[in-house]
């Protein structure tokens, strides 16, 4: 099957091709010129996008993911299925998964698949520490959906964090979208600013409640000492039976995404700054970091564990 879904999709590709280029141009000028002009984060369209296509290819359902991307102004979903037209025609016909996206053991993950798997990773480690949980925060909750999704069912008082800007523009488009709001708290916040947990407070936020915080795709635009602040900030203000699922990057990756991107990151505010050194004793190296704050490596994933350099990023589930 897979040598049948190669003799459909490359001739189909290279007859598509200026299609596809045309999709990478329409998508890149709303991910990075129009998020520009409204001083809003690109890299969160980024994992959007990442959620659209795994959604649209059967990967796993996300019905809001797809419904946003159609209404905010810098995304285009009509250039996301230029883009990706040709491998999902593959797919549809093969009846197989095929090159993107698809899903990896999480040992020989590659960069390629990094957001398809570590959405799926932390999935699970949600599923996980569901139980008895009456809250739920996203610190820096960008364009996810989870609140909109397989979370409503749930008893949950839920809060999403991030910058004014970027909450507007997502508050905008799920009204525009007409996805059900009413469940969310939207709380306006800086992790740079060590007070940011006030905010959270003064938004109803029990401190004695189970709750899951969720820290996906952000602690690698902080600083050190902010990462940091913030994990203790949560350590002092949380329930013994909560849990932080956080997310800890590679200094490869970190090389390797400012390296693809051609420092494009840098001069876009979203700059690559904390990362660890995984290359050898990956957990170890996590453990020796968390120590300060205090909190207890309870699980841990490692996305690209099976390359010699060492994994691309953890997945941690951190108690206190
Ligand atoms: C790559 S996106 C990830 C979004 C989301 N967690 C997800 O997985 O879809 C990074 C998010 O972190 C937010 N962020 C970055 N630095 C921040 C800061 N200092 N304070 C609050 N939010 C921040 C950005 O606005 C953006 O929404």
């Amino acid at each position: 099957m897979k040598l049948l879904a190669y003799l459909l999709y490359i001739p189909l590709q290279i007859v598509w091709l200026p299609l596809s280029l045309l999709g990478v141009i329409l998508v890149g000028l709303g991910q990075v010129g129009v998020s520009r002009r409204l001083g809003v984060s690109w890299t969160a369209v980024e994992v959007l996008n990442a959620r659209w296509t795994m959604d649209v290819f059967g990967l796993r359902r996300d019905k809001a993911a797809r419904r946003l991307a159609g209404h905010i102004p810098n995304d285009s979903t009509f250039g996301l299925w230029l883009f990706c037209l040709p491998l999902w025609l593959t797919r549809w016909v093969c009846r197989t998964p095929f090159l993107y996206p698809v899903v990896s053991p999480p040992e020989r993950t590659g960069v390629a698949g990094m957001v398809v798997m570590r959405t799926l990773a932390i999935d699970d480690a949600i599923a996980h520490s569901l139980e008895g949980a009456e809250q739920f925060v996203f610190l820096g909750a960008g364009l996810d959906t989870r609140a909109y999704g397989p979370l409503l069912n749930r008893d949950l008082a839920i809060y999403e964090l991030d910058r004014p800007a970027d909450l507007a523009l997502k508050r905008e488009g799920l009204k525009a979208a007409g996805i059900d709001v009413a469940r969310v708290r939207y709380v306006e916040v800086d992790f740079a600013d060590p007070n940011w947990l006030d905010a959270l407070r003064a938004a109803g936020y029990d401190q004695t409640r189970k709750t899951i915080f969720l820290w996906e795709g952000v602690t690698l635009y902080l600083t050190t000492r902010q990462v940091r602040d913030t994990l203790e900030a949560i350590r002092a203000h949380m329930a013994p039976t909560s849990v932080v699922i956080a997310d800890f990057y590679a200094t490869r990756t970190l090389e390797w995404g400012s390296k693809a991107t051609a420092g494009y990151m840098e001069k876009s505010g979203e700059g690559l700054r904390f990362g660890i050194d995984f290359s050898a004793d990956p957990e170890a190296r996590l453990q020796s970091f968390l120590r300060e704050s205090k909190l207890r490596l309870a699980g841990c994933t490692l996305l690209g564990g099976a390359d010699k350099r060492g994994p691309l990023l953890a997945i941690a589930e951190l108690t206190p």
